[in-house]
């Protein structure tokens, strides 16, 4: 098969979707892979590596995708009537994190009218034999470590215990809240560098996680539930409410609050409010990963570092995975060769054979099929906008 790489071009990315070890992989299964030139140069791949292992480094025009049966990419920009993948024949596959829950719905009509399937690799479902694919984990993982680092760069203060000929210095205390696989990460990473962590999460599950981790988790007494795939739920006003309440003291004594709560498919609940920020001393900082879906802080402003009258400093980081470029790049692009791989042990691009649209992994992923909406939530949202 022919499979297309562009170069990615929304604001703040700096990734691309397959690096090198991945083209070479994919040549291997005998694939021809073309790649728009400059793709990977923000993130440290010259067209010269990819030329190296067998790619096509292809002319930035406007049917350079043409011929392509699949084109991976990282984010949903491109998609307006003059991007290049109008130019794609109909039954071409476009592999990518879609955002069906919340990217613009106007987004998929370019692919929807050109008849193209879509799979979106940000609904991997998190069962054990799709963990190799799961693009969601692979970014929060950077995300979370990169958090750490923030953390510890603004924080005008040790992390670790320092005992010197002048004094002890005491240990930095990290408050973080959320411990999905962004927090775990940034528990790790922050415990690492020698700092006090506590954490919390409204799934009492990962306690044993939080505390394998070195961390101490804290424990509030307030009602709380997940999915069945495993995420949080959005609280209850009232135990919403409770929480904030029971969270002001460990924010206030906190030096680095880092604060990755997300509920699919809607806006981060607010867990820091603007009275929590007054209480805490000059020189804090919060580190507020939600800052795509709105943030867990009252005062982030996405993109932006504000510093507060009382000496806070806020850091609302957007596409903080695009600050490891070349790792994020490679772990992406070694979930997307799983995915592919899978697809085409279950038929694709084999003679004679259908891709089999029964498999959990292809059926939850797949969004748009021949002229169909084929996501039950993407498909609502964009009746909504038409109507
Ligand atoms: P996420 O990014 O959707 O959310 C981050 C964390 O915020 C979650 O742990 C959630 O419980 C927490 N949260 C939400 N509202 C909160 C609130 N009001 N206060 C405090 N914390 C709040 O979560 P992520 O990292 O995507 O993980 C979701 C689940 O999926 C976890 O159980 C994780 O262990 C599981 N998972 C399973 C995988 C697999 O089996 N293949 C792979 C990756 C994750």
């Amino acid at each position: 098969m022919i499979i297309a790489v562009p170069r990615e071009r929304a604001p703040r990315e700096r990734r691309v979707s397959l690096v090198p070890e991945t083209v070479a992989r994919l040549k291997k299964l005998d694939h021809r892979i073309l790649i728009e030139e400059g793709a990977g140069v923000a993130s440290g791949f010259s067209d010269q590596q990819y030329r190296e292992v067998g790619g096509e480094i292809a002319p930035s025009n406007s049917q350079w995708v043409a011929d392509a049966d699949i084109v991976v990419i990282i984010q949903n920009t491109e998609f307006d009537l003059s991007s290049p993948y109008t130019s794609l024949k109909p039954g071409s596959m476009i592999v990518g994190m879609l955002a069906p829950l919340s990217a613009p719905p106007e987004s998929f009509e370019v692919m929807l009218n050109n008849r193209l399937t879509a799979f979106s690799m940000d609904a991997i479902p998190r069962i054990s034999r799709a963990q190799s694919m799961d693009v969601l984990s692979s970014m929060s993982t950077v995300a979370g470590y990169r958090a750490a680092l923030i953390g510890a760069e603004q924080l005008p203060r040790f992390f670790p215990l320092l005992m010197t000929a002048a004094g002890t210095i005491t240990p930095a205390h990290v408050l973080v809240l959320g411990a999905g696989v962004a927090g775990l990460q940034a528990i790790a990473t922050t415990h690492r560098l020698g700092a006090v962590v506590q954490a919390f999460d409204t799934r009492p599950v990962v306690r044993e996680q939080v505390e394998s981790l070195g961390a101490s988790f804290l424990t509030l007494e307030i009602q709380t539930q997940q999915t069945q795939d495993g995420y949080a739920q959005a609280l209850a006003e009232d135990v919403h409410q409770q929480e904030i309440n029971l969270l002001s003291k460990p924010v206030a004594g906190a030096d680095v609050v880092i604060t990755t709560a997300l509920i699919p498919g809607k806006p981060a609940p607010i867990l820091v409010t603007k009275e929590m920020v007054a209480q805490m001393r000059a020189g804090a900082v919060i580190v507020d990963l939600a800052a795509e879906t709105g943030g867990n802080c009252e005062l982030s402003q996405p993109g932006e570092t504000v510093v507060t009258d009382n000496g806070v400093v806020i850091e609302a980081p957007l596409n903080i995975a695009s600050q490891l470029a070349p790792h994020a790049s490679q772990l992406y692009s070694r979930n997307v060769f799983n995915f592919l791989s899978h697809l085409f042990s279950l038929g694709l691009g084999q003679e004679g054979k259908e891709l089999d649209f029964s498999d959990e992994i292809v059926a939850r992923t797949m969004v748009l099929h021949d002229g169909q909406v084929s996501h039950e939530i993407l498909a609502n949202r964009m009746t909504q906008v038409r109507s």
